[in-house]
Protein backbone atom coordinates (compact mmCIF):
# COMPACT_ATOMS: atom_id res chain seq x y z
CA UNK A 1 0.00 0.00 0.00
CA UNK A 2 1.56 3.26 -0.81
CA UNK A 3 1.81 5.98 1.89
CA UNK A 4 -0.74 8.80 1.49
CA UNK A 5 -4.27 7.94 1.33
CA UNK A 6 -6.55 9.14 -1.23
CA UNK A 7 -8.74 11.93 -0.01
CA UNK A 8 -12.31 11.43 -0.80
CA UNK A 9 -14.67 14.97 -1.12
CA UNK A 10 -18.21 13.12 -0.67
CA UNK A 11 -21.11 15.32 -2.50
CA UNK A 12 -24.31 14.67 -0.98
CA UNK A 13 -25.47 12.95 2.89
CA UNK A 14 -28.67 11.20 1.95
CA UNK A 15 -28.66 7.79 3.09
CA UNK A 16 -26.13 6.42 0.39
CA UNK A 17 -23.86 9.19 1.62
CA UNK A 18 -24.21 8.76 4.64
CA UNK A 19 -23.71 5.01 4.82
CA UNK A 20 -20.08 6.06 2.83
CA UNK A 21 -19.27 8.21 4.96
CA UNK A 22 -19.65 5.79 8.07
CA UNK A 23 -17.85 2.86 5.83
CA UNK A 24 -15.07 5.39 5.44
CA UNK A 25 -14.69 6.74 8.78
CA UNK A 26 -15.26 3.56 10.60
CA UNK A 27 -13.45 1.04 8.51
CA UNK A 28 -10.82 2.28 6.38
CA UNK A 29 -8.69 -0.18 7.08
CA UNK A 30 -10.61 -3.06 5.92
CA UNK A 31 -11.78 -0.79 2.80
CA UNK A 32 -7.97 -0.39 1.77
CA UNK A 33 -6.53 -2.70 -1.16
CA UNK A 34 -3.93 -4.72 -0.89
CA UNK A 35 -2.55 -3.40 -4.34
CA UNK A 36 -3.46 0.19 -3.76
CA UNK A 37 -3.43 3.43 -1.93
CA UNK A 38 -6.09 3.56 1.50
CA UNK A 39 -9.01 6.11 1.41
CA UNK A 40 -9.79 8.85 3.73
CA UNK A 41 -13.14 11.24 4.34
CA UNK A 42 -11.86 14.55 3.11
CA UNK A 43 -14.85 16.36 3.21
CA UNK A 44 -18.89 16.29 3.14
CA UNK A 45 -20.51 18.68 1.18
CA UNK A 46 -24.56 19.31 2.20
CA UNK A 47 -27.28 21.50 1.99
CA UNK A 48 -27.60 22.13 5.45
CA UNK A 49 -24.71 22.38 7.71
CA UNK A 50 -26.72 22.43 11.00
CA UNK A 51 -28.50 19.61 10.04
CA UNK A 52 -25.99 17.12 9.00
CA UNK A 53 -23.98 18.48 11.92
CA UNK A 54 -27.20 17.44 14.19
CA UNK A 55 -27.60 14.07 12.69
CA UNK A 56 -23.95 13.20 13.67
CA UNK A 57 -21.60 14.00 10.40
CA UNK A 58 -18.21 15.10 11.98
CA UNK A 59 -18.57 18.95 11.97
CA UNK A 60 -15.09 19.54 11.18
CA UNK A 61 -15.47 17.91 7.77
CA UNK A 62 -19.14 19.23 6.93
CA UNK A 63 -19.37 22.25 4.17
CA UNK A 64 -22.56 23.50 2.41
CA UNK A 65 -18.94 24.72 -0.69
CA UNK A 66 -18.98 21.62 -3.10
CA UNK A 67 -17.08 23.46 -5.84
CA UNK A 68 -14.50 24.25 -2.86
CA UNK A 69 -14.54 20.73 -1.77
CA UNK A 70 -14.19 19.48 -5.41
CA UNK A 71 -11.29 22.40 -6.25
CA UNK A 72 -9.61 21.73 -3.01
CA UNK A 73 -5.89 20.54 -3.69
CA UNK A 74 -6.07 17.89 -1.49
CA UNK A 75 -9.23 16.70 -2.61
CA UNK A 76 -8.25 13.66 -4.93
CA UNK A 77 -11.41 12.24 -5.50
CA UNK A 78 -15.08 13.11 -6.01
CA UNK A 79 -18.01 10.86 -5.07
CA UNK A 80 -21.12 12.60 -6.52
CA UNK A 81 -24.44 12.15 -4.46
CA UNK A 82 -26.47 14.49 -4.94
CA UNK A 83 -28.52 13.21 -7.68
CA UNK A 84 -30.29 15.04 -10.28
CA UNK A 85 -29.25 17.49 -12.82
CA UNK A 86 -27.07 20.64 -11.97
CA UNK A 87 -25.07 21.23 -9.62
CA UNK A 88 -24.52 17.45 -10.01
CA UNK A 89 -23.22 17.82 -14.03
CA UNK A 90 -21.02 20.77 -13.58
CA UNK A 91 -19.63 19.19 -10.48
CA UNK A 92 -18.66 16.17 -11.81
CA UNK A 93 -17.32 17.59 -15.10
CA UNK A 94 -14.92 19.81 -12.76
CA UNK A 95 -13.50 17.20 -11.34
CA UNK A 96 -12.80 15.50 -14.07
CA UNK A 97 -11.23 18.56 -16.36
CA UNK A 98 -9.01 18.70 -12.85
CA UNK A 99 -7.94 15.02 -13.24
CA UNK A 100 -9.89 14.02 -10.46
CA UNK A 101 -11.81 10.51 -10.45
CA UNK A 102 -15.72 10.04 -10.12
CA UNK A 103 -17.63 8.13 -8.63
CA UNK A 104 -21.07 9.14 -9.15
CA UNK A 105 -24.86 7.02 -8.19
CA UNK A 106 -26.35 9.41 -10.58
CA UNK A 107 -28.18 7.78 -13.11
CA UNK A 108 -30.13 10.68 -14.42
CA UNK A 109 -26.69 12.94 -14.64
CA UNK A 110 -25.24 9.73 -17.01
CA UNK A 111 -28.43 9.08 -18.70
CA UNK A 112 -28.66 12.97 -19.77
CA UNK A 113 -24.94 14.04 -20.17
CA UNK A 114 -23.21 10.71 -20.30
CA UNK A 115 -21.98 11.14 -23.41
CA UNK A 116 -20.40 14.52 -22.76
CA UNK A 117 -19.13 13.09 -19.02
CA UNK A 118 -17.32 10.30 -20.89
CA UNK A 119 -15.91 13.06 -23.44
CA UNK A 120 -14.55 14.91 -20.71
CA UNK A 121 -13.18 11.67 -18.71
CA UNK A 122 -11.33 9.91 -21.48
CA UNK A 123 -10.01 13.49 -22.60
CA UNK A 124 -8.20 14.18 -18.86
CA UNK A 125 -7.91 9.85 -18.99
CA UNK A 126 -9.73 10.49 -15.59
CA UNK A 127 -11.81 7.85 -13.95
CA UNK A 128 -15.64 7.81 -14.01
CA UNK A 129 -17.10 5.17 -12.31
CA UNK A 130 -21.06 4.79 -11.61
CA UNK A 131 -21.64 1.01 -10.77
CA UNK A 132 -24.41 2.33 -7.73
CA UNK A 133 -26.59 3.92 -10.90
CA UNK A 134 -28.15 1.09 -11.80
CA UNK A 135 -29.25 -1.45 -9.49
CA UNK A 136 -27.96 -0.07 -6.20
CA UNK A 137 -25.97 -2.77 -5.06
CA UNK A 138 -26.27 -5.34 -8.00
CA UNK A 139 -22.96 -5.33 -10.00
CA UNK A 140 -24.29 -5.29 -13.21
CA UNK A 141 -22.39 -2.78 -15.11
CA UNK A 142 -18.51 -4.18 -14.25
CA UNK A 143 -19.28 -7.43 -14.99
CA UNK A 144 -21.21 -6.00 -18.59
CA UNK A 145 -17.66 -4.50 -19.46
CA UNK A 146 -15.41 -7.14 -18.04
CA UNK A 147 -16.03 -10.43 -16.94
CA UNK A 148 -18.63 -10.39 -19.91
CA UNK A 149 -16.65 -7.98 -22.43
CA UNK A 150 -15.94 -10.80 -25.01
CA UNK A 151 -19.62 -11.40 -25.54
CA UNK A 152 -21.82 -10.08 -28.13
CA UNK A 153 -25.13 -8.79 -26.13
CA UNK A 154 -28.62 -8.94 -28.02
CA UNK A 155 -30.67 -7.76 -25.33
CA UNK A 156 -30.77 -6.46 -21.77
CA UNK A 157 -33.96 -6.58 -19.69
CA UNK A 158 -35.31 -6.42 -16.45
CA UNK A 159 -36.65 -4.74 -13.40
CA UNK A 160 -35.05 -2.05 -12.36
CA UNK A 161 -37.24 0.33 -10.19
CA UNK A 162 -37.96 -0.50 -6.99
CA UNK A 163 -40.42 1.48 -6.21
CA UNK A 164 -43.11 0.67 -8.82
CA UNK A 165 -41.74 -3.03 -8.47
CA UNK A 166 -43.34 -2.84 -4.69
CA UNK A 167 -46.18 -0.98 -5.71
CA UNK A 168 -47.63 -3.47 -8.20
CA UNK A 169 -46.25 -6.55 -6.16
CA UNK A 170 -48.95 -5.03 -3.72
CA UNK A 171 -51.20 -4.52 -6.29
CA UNK A 172 -50.77 -8.02 -7.21
CA UNK A 173 -50.81 -9.74 -3.57
CA UNK A 174 -53.75 -7.37 -1.48
CA UNK A 175 -56.00 -6.55 -4.46
CA UNK A 176 -55.62 -2.83 -3.81
CA UNK A 177 -55.98 -0.33 -6.45
CA UNK A 178 -53.10 1.55 -7.86
CA UNK A 179 -53.70 4.68 -6.14
CA UNK A 180 -54.58 3.31 -2.70
CA UNK A 181 -51.10 0.98 -2.65
CA UNK A 182 -49.11 4.59 -3.95
CA UNK A 183 -50.62 6.02 -0.93
CA UNK A 184 -49.57 3.22 1.55
CA UNK A 185 -46.23 3.36 -0.20
CA UNK A 186 -45.53 7.15 0.53
CA UNK A 187 -46.67 6.47 4.34
CA UNK A 188 -44.25 3.91 4.48
CA UNK A 189 -41.56 5.60 2.82
CA UNK A 190 -41.19 3.05 -0.24
CA UNK A 191 -42.37 6.14 -2.73
CA UNK A 192 -40.99 9.56 -2.92
CA UNK A 193 -43.43 12.16 -1.91
CA UNK A 194 -43.48 12.97 -5.42
CA UNK A 195 -43.52 9.40 -7.19
CA UNK A 196 -43.29 10.85 -10.58
CA UNK A 197 -39.74 9.87 -11.54
CA UNK A 198 -40.60 6.61 -10.98
CA UNK A 199 -44.09 5.74 -11.48
CA UNK A 200 -44.19 6.95 -15.44
CA UNK A 201 -41.18 5.59 -15.61
CA UNK A 202 -38.07 8.12 -16.19
CA UNK A 203 -35.75 6.55 -13.27
CA UNK A 204 -36.02 3.10 -15.31
CA UNK A 205 -35.59 4.51 -18.48
CA UNK A 206 -32.49 6.54 -17.18
CA UNK A 207 -31.30 3.27 -15.64
CA UNK A 208 -31.89 1.08 -19.29
CA UNK A 209 -30.01 4.21 -20.74
CA UNK A 210 -26.81 3.50 -18.43
CA UNK A 211 -27.08 -0.26 -19.08
CA UNK A 212 -27.17 -0.03 -23.06
CA UNK A 213 -24.45 2.43 -22.78
CA UNK A 214 -22.24 -0.82 -21.57
CA UNK A 215 -24.20 -3.55 -23.56
CA UNK A 216 -24.62 -1.74 -26.67
CA UNK A 217 -21.89 0.89 -26.90
CA UNK A 218 -23.88 4.03 -27.75
CA UNK A 219 -25.53 6.38 -25.03
CA UNK A 220 -29.31 6.62 -26.44
CA UNK A 221 -31.39 9.31 -26.19
CA UNK A 222 -34.05 8.92 -22.88
CA UNK A 223 -36.55 10.84 -24.87
CA UNK A 224 -36.51 7.51 -27.40
CA UNK A 225 -37.44 5.26 -24.85
CA UNK A 226 -41.15 4.87 -25.08
CA UNK A 227 -43.34 4.60 -21.71
CA UNK A 228 -46.42 4.44 -22.85
CA UNK A 229 -47.69 1.10 -24.44
CA UNK A 230 -50.48 1.25 -27.06
CA UNK A 231 -51.96 -1.63 -25.45
CA UNK A 232 -52.01 -4.15 -22.60
CA UNK A 233 -51.56 -3.56 -19.07
CA UNK A 234 -51.70 0.32 -18.61
CA UNK A 235 -52.21 1.30 -22.47
CA UNK A 236 -52.18 5.09 -22.90
CA UNK A 237 -50.42 6.62 -19.65
CA UNK A 238 -46.63 6.46 -18.78
CA UNK A 239 -45.06 3.86 -16.81
CA UNK A 240 -47.47 2.40 -14.30
CA UNK A 241 -49.62 5.39 -14.04
CA UNK A 242 -52.71 3.26 -15.89
CA UNK A 243 -52.26 0.02 -14.51
CA UNK A 244 -55.58 -0.76 -13.12
CA UNK A 245 -56.88 -3.82 -10.99
CA UNK A 246 -58.56 -5.62 -13.85
CA UNK A 247 -55.01 -5.59 -15.28
CA UNK A 248 -53.83 -7.47 -12.69
CA UNK A 249 -56.51 -9.59 -12.33
CA UNK A 250 -56.25 -10.30 -16.39
CA UNK A 251 -52.76 -11.31 -15.95
CA UNK A 252 -53.79 -13.64 -13.24
CA UNK A 253 -55.93 -15.36 -14.65
CA UNK A 254 -53.89 -16.04 -17.84
CA UNK A 255 -50.78 -17.07 -15.59
CA UNK A 256 -49.06 -14.09 -15.30
CA UNK A 257 -47.92 -11.14 -13.59
CA UNK A 258 -47.71 -7.41 -14.15
CA UNK A 259 -43.63 -6.18 -13.80
CA UNK A 260 -42.53 -2.94 -15.04
CA UNK A 261 -39.81 -4.41 -17.56
CA UNK A 262 -36.92 -2.20 -18.90
CA UNK A 263 -35.81 -3.86 -22.42
CA UNK A 264 -32.81 -2.58 -25.06
CA UNK A 265 -32.12 -5.01 -27.81
CA UNK A 266 -30.81 -4.71 -31.49
CA UNK A 267 -33.10 -4.59 -33.58
CA UNK A 268 -32.71 -6.56 -37.44
CA UNK A 269 -32.89 -10.39 -37.92
CA UNK A 270 -29.06 -10.37 -37.55
CA UNK A 271 -29.28 -7.99 -34.71
CA UNK A 272 -27.41 -5.49 -36.57
CA UNK A 273 -30.09 -2.44 -36.84
CA UNK A 274 -30.23 0.40 -34.32
CA UNK A 275 -31.12 0.01 -30.62
CA UNK A 276 -34.70 -0.57 -29.14
CA UNK A 277 -35.49 0.39 -26.34
CA UNK A 278 -38.35 0.85 -23.90
CA UNK A 279 -39.93 0.24 -20.42
CA UNK A 280 -43.45 -0.62 -19.98
CA UNK A 281 -46.28 -2.59 -18.02
CA UNK A 282 -45.46 -6.13 -19.49
CA UNK A 283 -47.50 -9.16 -18.26
CA UNK A 284 -44.57 -12.50 -17.06
CA UNK A 285 -45.12 -15.51 -16.14
CA UNK A 286 -46.18 -15.36 -12.45
CA UNK A 287 -43.20 -18.61 -11.97
CA UNK A 288 -40.24 -17.12 -14.04
CA UNK A 289 -37.13 -15.15 -12.05
CA UNK A 290 -38.44 -11.83 -13.03
CA UNK A 291 -42.18 -13.00 -12.25
CA UNK A 292 -40.84 -14.21 -8.66
CA UNK A 293 -39.09 -10.71 -8.13
CA UNK A 294 -41.15 -8.89 -5.92
CA UNK A 295 -41.27 -5.94 -3.34
CA UNK A 296 -38.07 -3.51 -3.74
CA UNK A 297 -35.73 -6.10 -5.54
CA UNK A 298 -34.39 -5.62 -8.76
CA UNK A 299 -33.19 -8.29 -11.30
CA UNK A 300 -31.61 -7.81 -14.73
CA UNK A 301 -31.58 -10.37 -17.20
CA UNK A 302 -28.34 -10.27 -20.23
CA UNK A 303 -28.91 -12.03 -23.42
CA UNK A 304 -25.34 -12.54 -25.24
CA UNK A 305 -23.16 -14.79 -27.28
CA UNK A 306 -21.11 -16.45 -26.46
CA UNK A 307 -22.35 -17.26 -22.87
CA UNK A 308 -26.00 -17.49 -22.97
CA UNK A 309 -29.00 -15.78 -20.47
CA UNK A 310 -26.77 -14.65 -17.43
CA UNK A 311 -28.68 -12.38 -14.74
CA UNK A 312 -28.35 -10.32 -11.86
CA UNK A 313 -30.82 -9.70 -8.90
CA UNK A 314 -30.36 -8.35 -5.60
CA UNK A 315 -31.07 -5.10 -3.02
CA UNK A 316 -31.86 -2.02 -6.28
CA UNK A 317 -31.86 0.53 -4.02
CA UNK A 318 -31.16 1.63 -0.13
CA UNK A 319 -28.36 3.39 1.41
CA UNK A 320 -26.43 0.40 2.83
CA UNK A 321 -27.27 -1.32 -0.48
CA UNK A 322 -26.07 1.41 -3.03
CA UNK A 323 -23.16 1.66 -0.45
CA UNK A 324 -21.48 -1.50 -1.40
CA UNK A 325 -21.33 -0.26 -5.04
CA UNK A 326 -19.92 3.14 -4.35
CA UNK A 327 -17.44 1.92 -1.76
CA UNK A 328 -16.32 -0.75 -4.63
CA UNK A 329 -15.87 1.83 -7.03
CA UNK A 330 -13.66 3.59 -4.61
CA UNK A 331 -11.82 0.84 -3.80
CA UNK A 332 -11.21 0.45 -7.63
CA UNK A 333 -10.05 3.54 -8.03
CA UNK A 334 -7.65 3.30 -5.03
CA UNK A 335 -6.06 0.05 -6.67
CA UNK A 336 -5.36 2.17 -9.86
CA UNK A 337 -8.37 0.93 -12.29
CA UNK A 338 -9.97 3.14 -14.98
CA UNK A 339 -13.75 4.04 -15.12
CA UNK A 340 -16.87 1.54 -16.29
CA UNK A 341 -16.48 1.04 -18.99
CA UNK A 342 -12.86 -0.35 -18.92
CA UNK A 343 -11.61 -1.48 -21.98
CA UNK A 344 -14.74 -0.59 -24.26
CA UNK A 345 -14.26 1.58 -27.07
CA UNK A 346 -15.54 5.54 -26.86
CA UNK A 347 -19.18 5.39 -27.15
CA UNK A 348 -21.13 5.99 -30.26
CA UNK A 349 -23.83 9.31 -30.12
CA UNK A 350 -27.03 8.95 -28.84
CA UNK A 351 -29.34 7.78 -31.43
N1 LIG B 1 -36.26 5.40 -6.86
C1 LIG B 1 -35.38 4.31 -7.13
C2 LIG B 1 -36.14 2.99 -7.11
C3 LIG B 1 -34.25 4.32 -6.15
O1 LIG B 1 -37.28 2.97 -6.64
O2 LIG B 1 -35.62 1.97 -7.56
C4 LIG B 1 -33.06 3.53 -6.56
O3 LIG B 1 -32.49 3.99 -7.75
Amino acid sequence: MSAAPLRVALLGAGTVGRAVARALLERPAELAPTDGSSLELAGIAVRDVERARAAGLPAGLVTDAPAHLVAAADTDIVVELIGGDEPARTLIAAALQAGKPVVTANKHVLAHHGAELEAIARRTATPLRFEASVGGGIPVLGPLATELAGNRISAVRGIVNGTTNYILSAMTDDGSDYGTVVTAAQAAGYAEADPAGDVEGQDAVNKLVVLARLAFGCWLAPGAVATIAADGPGAGRPGITGVTSADIDAARSAGGVVKLIARARRAGDAGSGPIVADVLPTVVPASSELGRTGGVLNRIEVEAVPVGTVAFSGPGAGGDATSSAVLGDLIAIARGLGSTWAGLPPATAAR
